[in-house]
């Protein structure tokens, strides 16, 4: 066999051995459908309170009146003021940015990045002279708050366009951080929310990552506040005592997109409450 031939049959392997996103996707599925035959995948949405029936008395008590309303005015106050230019958040973001929370992160073609909401509102600002919003919690917040309560009920729908290369990569360090064990425990993301899901670690109950992306951004009672998606993410790994990521990082948007892709077909239903 010649080297080109070696080559060739290695592309061909490769091929095979990784999945395309569908194939994680259905495979990811499955596994939590397994565990929680009781599950639907809208009942995904709620995280934890899916499985806790205990928690989710008190849960649902406190969206009677939820915590995170005021979050949600100070958004739409917030959306709605001009920039000093005079320009609205309207002005840049698509379907005058109303609607939108469940199709981000998405792939930009012009600028071969995952676009996360996050992002997206921060590049508005840029554009109109305004400096940026700190990402894990405050006006990007509150922002992120509105922005998801009239998208309430849509379901996810976050694509990989196959026509781009970088978007499949972007997807698969994505899935890769998600997979890699870290920190002074050497635990993975889906060492607690994949295999040990439904299970206790010290006083909580572990969510499946099916659904980690719909309800954000979340009021936790141990904020006292609402935060972000990567808010929460960089906690976990204050857990595991691992290097804290930045938010919005290449690495924290990658891995946005892939666990958001696996949560296609979930109402989302942000903003939200949580322990
Ligand atoms: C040591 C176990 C552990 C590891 C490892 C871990 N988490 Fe968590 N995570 C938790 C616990 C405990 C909670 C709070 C209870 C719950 O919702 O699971 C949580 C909550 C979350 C939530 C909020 C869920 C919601 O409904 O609001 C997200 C999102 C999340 N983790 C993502 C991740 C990601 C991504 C990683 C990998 C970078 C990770 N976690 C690693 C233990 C862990």
């Amino acid at each position: 066999m010649n080297v080109w031939h070696f080559s060739l049959l290695m592309a061909v392997f490769s091929f095979i051995a990784s999945a395309s996103p569908q194939q994680d996707q259905a495979l990811f599925k499955q596994h939590y459908e397994k565990l929680f035959p009781q599950l639907s995948l809208n009942d995904y949405a709620d995280g934890i309170y899916a499985l806790d029936e205990i928690a989710r008395g008190s849960w649902q008590t406190i969206e009677e009146f939820p915590p995170y309303e005021l979050a949600i005015e100070q958004g739409e106050t917030l959306f709605n003021t001009p920039f000093k230019n005079d320009k609205h958040y309207s002005d840049c973001l698509p379907n005058k940015g109303l609607a939108i929370s469940h199709l981000y992160p998405l792939w930009d073609r012009t600028q071969n990045k995952v676009i996360t909401l996050a992002l997206a509102i921060n590049q508005c600002r840029k554009k109109n002279n305004e400096a940026p919003l700190p990402y894990q919690k405050g006006e990007i917040a509150q922002l992120l708050a509105h922005i998801a309560f009239t998208s309430r009920g849509k379901l996810i729908d976050i694509k990989i366009p196959e026509s781009a290369p970088l978007a499949l990569a972007a997807y698969e360090q994505g899935k890769q951080y998600y997979y890699q064990r870290r920190g002074q425990l050497n635990f993975s993301c889906s060492s607690c929310h994949v295999q040990n899901a439904g299970k206790k670690i010290r006083a909580d109950l572990l969510s499946p990552s099916l659904g980690h992306t719909s309800n954000w951004p979340t009021y936790r009672l141990k904020w006292g506040e609402i935060g972000t998606l990567h808010h929460r993410i960089i906690g976990c790994h204050k857990q595991i005592r691992a290097e804290i990521p930045t938010a919005q990082s290449d690495a924290l948007r990658h891995l946005e997109y892939f666990l958001s892709f696996m949560s296609n077909g979930i109402p989302f239903n942000g903003p939200s409450t949580r322990k």
